[in-house]
């Protein structure tokens, strides 16, 4: 097939370029590189040998997506880009709801002018409401609780609609847990500007000597050893999700899948995995709960299990060696 990745240079979208050209598909990557770097193409043709067709453009302007779509001859769609860290998203809501909204549906209006109609949809876990309880199925109460949570809630919702009112669309929505990890080369992987958000790239930092220790975000919460739960899944893992999910998304329709482990890892845990995978020492000091997060998030992953052939093969160990292998090669 050929697929357009919206998002190709990004963490997710990079590794799913990567499973894809190895398959034997053909990619066009589309990106802004408002949060990647330029270097990650051919750092994914050096991995991969191609072919690989990208584009600078922006979700922002339909021109820019007229143009790829008209021309390149594309039979799908994975759409990943959009702006993806919840303090930001606090702080200024219309940059996420323009961005990762009004970037949908100039998508979609692009895809029905052009007749491309079968689209794999990255969302999240945090579309869940609070009130549930893990492990997560995918007709969970939804609700999400901060503003990027809700544009992806909101964006599943256009999609729904979208399939309701033309069945000729098929469209798959991927909710990811906590993706980590980098490709095992070592040369694509989690690239967050400044300071990491999440946890993993803040612990990859810690053990290079960038920053001093981990914050953990309280121990008082009611787990077996007071933090938080989540559901980790290499990054590769989930990229080959993406690969299923495309070659299923033949028939018109709408399907949803959680894309997790089914297993929890606390940040006690995680950071205890990462000293062992890579022989360092990583420092941390007990904070504060951060706001809105919940004490336990992992998926029931038996759908994508069922119906994608979805079995995440990597263990927590090469997820905690891959993520150091990149967080060297990044220091240079
Ligand atoms: N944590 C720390 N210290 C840190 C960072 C995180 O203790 O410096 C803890 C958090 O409290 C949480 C766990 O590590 O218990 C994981 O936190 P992350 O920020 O890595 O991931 P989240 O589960 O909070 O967020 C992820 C995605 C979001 C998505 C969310 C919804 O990064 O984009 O899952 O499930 F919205």
């Amino acid at each position: 097939m050929r697929v357009l990745i919206t998002g190709g240079a990004g963490y997710i979208g990079s590794h799913t370029a990567v499973e894809l050209l190895s398959e034997g598909h053909e990619v066009i990557i589309f990106d802004n590189y408002s949060n990647s770097s330029t270097t990650v193409p051919e750092r994914i043709a050096r991995i991969t040998g191609g072919p690989l067709t990208c584009f600078r453009g922006d979700l922002l302007r339909p021109s820019d997506l007229d143009l790829v779509i008209r021309d390149q001859g594309i039979d799908a769609v994975i759409h990943c880009a959009g702006f993806k860290a919840v303090a930001e998203s606090v702080e200024d809501p219309l940059m996420y709801y323009r961005n990762n909204l009004t970037g949908l549906i100039n998508l979609l209006d692009a895809m029905a002018e052009h007749d491309v109609r079968n689209l794999v949809f990255s969302s999240s876990a945090t579309v869940y409401h609070a009130s549930g309880e893990s492990p997560y199925q995918e007709d969970s109460l939804v609700g999400a609780n901060n503003p990027y949570g809700r544009t992806k809630e909101m964006s599943e919702r256009v999609l729904a609609d979208l399939v309701a009112s033309d069945p000729t669309w098929a469209v798959t929505i991927l909710r990811y847990f906590n993706p980590i990890g980098a490709h095992p080369s070592g040369l694509i992987g989690d690239d967050p500007e400044g300071i990491p958000a999440n946890l993993l790239p803040y612990v990859a930092r810690v053990a290079a000597g960038e920053l001093p220790a981990v914050q953990i975000y309280g121990d008082d919460y009611d787990t077996p050893d007071g933090t938080g739960i989540r559901d980790y899944i290499h990054i590769m893992d989930l990229a080959r999700g993406h690969v299923l999910a495309l070659l299923e998304n033949r028939e018109p329709g709408m399907r949803v899948y959680n894309l997790g482990t089914g297993r929890g890892t606390s940040v006690k845990e995680l950071i205890a995995a990462f000293e062992a995978a890579n022989g360092c020492v990583v420092p941390s000091v007990v904070t504060a709960r951060r706001p809105g997060d919940l004490p336990v998030v992992y998926a029931d992953p038996t759908l994508a299990r069922q119906e994608l052939g979805f079995t995440p093969r990597y263990s927590l160990e090469e997820m905690c060696a891959h993520a150091w292998a990149w967080q060297r090669l990044r220091q240079g």
